[in-house]
């Protein structure tokens, strides 16, 4: 079963990088590789316009409300996004938000016809203390693993530290976390790597055969490197 590779661009609460809009920019669609851009709700209409596959950081489940700050799967999808993140543990730590918190956004995501990117992994005192897995089948078992959905492993302790998994720890929790999945979608479903990644380990990771792609934060931010890191996928996964 081949799954298409899929290297997502995480920018955070960054500006866009200006090359984005550029008509070679590497986080155009390429042939043989899924590329996709989250920037922030400000920049989200631009990168449409611009023809980037893009999706958003976070949507709220219900589709209009008393929602201060907020903005709704509903709307996301309206804007003509495809994707949303899910769960990403900047947003379980900044905003409290719980796996049922994530699982109503992904639900809303899917009712909506998105298709959620959904960040799992464990914190650096749960991998101390050997309850990585434990806490990453929780966060899993609880998730609607439907056809549209796209799980992405990051361990907590690698995001923007410099630190990351050894390409076989993370293999191991990949293949984990694929044996959690529903057996009609086992093989199919992509599951990304993201913490850390940087031209440099990306080959290494992509190797590995359930690390379907990465989800890239700091270095998607600079355009030769995520250009490189989506070369890295096409040539370990062509
Ligand atoms: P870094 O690549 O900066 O470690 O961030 C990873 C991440 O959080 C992507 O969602």
């Amino acid at each position: 079963m081949t799954r298409t590779p899929l290297i997502a661009a995480n920018w955070k609460m960054n500006p866009a990088p200006p090359e984005a809009f550029n008509p070679d920019s590497a986080y155009r669609p390429q042939s043989g590789i899924e590329t996709i851009v989250f920037p922030t709700f400000l920049d989200v209409r631009a990168c449409l316009e611009a023809g980037l596959p893009t999706g958003a950081q976070y949507g709220h489940p219900d589709s209009t409300g008393a929602h201060t700050g907020d903005v709704s799967m509903t709307m996301i999808k309206k804007t003509g996004c495809q994707f949303v993140l899910c769960g990403h543990s900047e947003r379980r730590r900044d905003h409290g938000e719980k796996d049922s918190d994530v699982v109503a956004q992904a639900e809303s995501a899917l009712r909506n016809g998105l298709h959620p990117v959904i960040c799992v992994g464990e914190t650096a005192a749960e991998r101390k203390t050997k309850r990585h897995k434990q806490v990453v089948e929780r966060q899993v078992r609880v998730l609607p693993l439907r056809e549209m959905v796209t799980i992405a492993y990051e361990p907590v302790w690698a995001i923007g530290t410099g630190v990351t998994p050894t390409p076989e720890q993370a293999q191991d929790m990949h293949a984990f976390i694929r044996s959690l999945i529903p057996e009609a979608r086992r093989e199919t479903t992509r599951i990304l790597y993201g913490g850390s990644l940087t031209a440099e380990n990306a080959a290494e990771f992509f190797e590995q055969p359930d690390i379907d792609g990465g989800l890239v934060g700091g270095a998607s931010l600079k355009p030769d490197v995520f250009r490189a890191i989506v070369l890295a996928a096409v040539q370990t996964k062509s």
